[in-house]
């Protein structure tokens, strides 16, 4: 018996993978590498000691996936595999719609047929859209902004709809906060390519001296500072987070939407003033407008995490800045080569 890890070479993937090998579970991986390289499995494999049994394919692919389907047995699957880039998803619908769509579709449908049905989705809080007030609850009507949280809705509604037809699946949707931070051996962490989208590795490449400043987006929020406050949760919590839903599918049949974040929201000076005090670097920054499509406030009510999969996250803020600035100093440039 296995668990189908899909986008499992990615950033959130990786690091979940060490906690299910750590926790001896056998796991089969499949990525196509768009937004990964095959050295996070090997880094992987270097931190738990085990092997990753791995294949090179596409969720388009049904062939493909079906190969995987034939030769495992697949107990439970956790979906991470999608593409992710909101202003990408603005220009591309059609490749992001197709992509997480219907991959997730093929993936669904293969589960169907093999009788696979507990399933961990990788969703969002961006499914919250911009007019609900912070704390989140997820019972709240969802709405989205941009394609890419359309298809996180779509996905959800899709699985929902699956389950109403066939009560026998078990399945967690997880909305993700914030995940930002790496493991703390420092050999995994988040690798974008290009310039930077999101607040954390913005950060951490001014640091290293790879972009000169920060720019801040937007400072007349109704927040303390006047700066977004977000729910930033540490890569390794998230990761352990997935256990935990994991577990709860082998017991529980339903469909349940969970926030994974840590409950407090910290606006974009602190996070700027505690990656400082932590790692002793210096990160100028300037003003500038606000991004189209932030909003002011974001984090989540936990509640519903803590009760059903007894999970809670664990790590602050300094640490999620520690160990963000570990992985990004040991690698300066390119962590396959430097
Ligand atoms: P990531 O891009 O690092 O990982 C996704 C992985 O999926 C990559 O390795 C990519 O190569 C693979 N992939 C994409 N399309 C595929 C396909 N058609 N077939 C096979 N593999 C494919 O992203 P991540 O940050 O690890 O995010 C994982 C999941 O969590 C995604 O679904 C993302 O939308 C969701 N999520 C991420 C965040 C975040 O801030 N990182 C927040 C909320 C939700
Ligand atoms: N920010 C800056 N400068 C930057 C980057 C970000 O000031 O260069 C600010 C943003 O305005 C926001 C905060 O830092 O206030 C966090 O921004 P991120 O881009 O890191 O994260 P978001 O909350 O905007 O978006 C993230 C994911 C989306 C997801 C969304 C909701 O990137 O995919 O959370 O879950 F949809």
């Amino acid at each position: 018996m296995a668990v189908l890890v899909t986008g499992g070479a990615g950033y959130i993937g990786s690091h979940t993978l060490v906690e299910l090998l750590e926790a001896s579970i056998d796991v089969v991986v499949v990525d196509n590498y768009s937004n990964s390289k095959p050295e996070a499995l090997n880094r992987v494999k270097r931190i738990t000691g085990k092997d990753v049994t791995f294949y090179e394919v596409d969720l388009l692919d049904e062939k493909g996936m079906e190969a995987v389907f034939k030769k495992h047995d697949i107990e439970a699957v956790i979906h991470f595999a999608g593409l992710k880039a909101v202003g990408e998803s603005v220009a591309l619908p059609l490749s992001y719609y197709h992509n997480n769509i219907t991959g997730s579709l093929i993936l669904f449908k293969l589960m169907n047929q093999y009788g696979v049905k507990k399933l961990v989705f990788s969703s969002s809080a961006t499914v919250y859209g911009l007019s609900n007030l912070s704390p989140l609850i997820e019972d709240l009507p969802l709405s989205t902004t941009n394609p890419y949280g359309t298809t996180k809705w779509m996905i959800e509604k899709i699985l929902e709809d699956i389950y109403q037809a066939d009560p026998t699946w078990q399945i967690v949707l997880l909305r993700y906060f914030n995940p930002i931070g790496a493991h703390e051996s420092g050999l995994i962490g988040e690798d974008p390519s290009g310039i930077p989208n999101n607040l954390m590795p913005y950060v951490t490449q001014v640091g290293i001296g790879k972009r000169k400043q920060l720019g801040i987006f937007g400072k007349d929020y109704d927040t303390p500072d006047g700066t977004g406050v977000r729910d930033y949760i540490h890569v390794v919590d998230l990761a352990k987070g997935h256990l935990s839903a994991l577990a709860y599918t082998t017991t529980q049949q339903g469909i349940e939407a969970i926030n994974l974040g840590t409950g407090k929201g910290h606006s974009v000076l602190e996070v700027i003033k505690t990656f400082e005090k932590a790692n002793d670097v210096k990160i100028p920054y300037t003003f500038m407008d606000r991004r189209p499509g932030d909003i002011g406030t974001c984090y989540a009510d936990v509640s519903k995490a803590k009760e059903l999969l007894g999970w809670e996250a664990k790590r602050s803020l300094e640490d999620m800045c520690r160990d963000a600035w570990r992985w990004q100093s040991m690698y300066p440039e390119d962590y396959v080569n430097d």
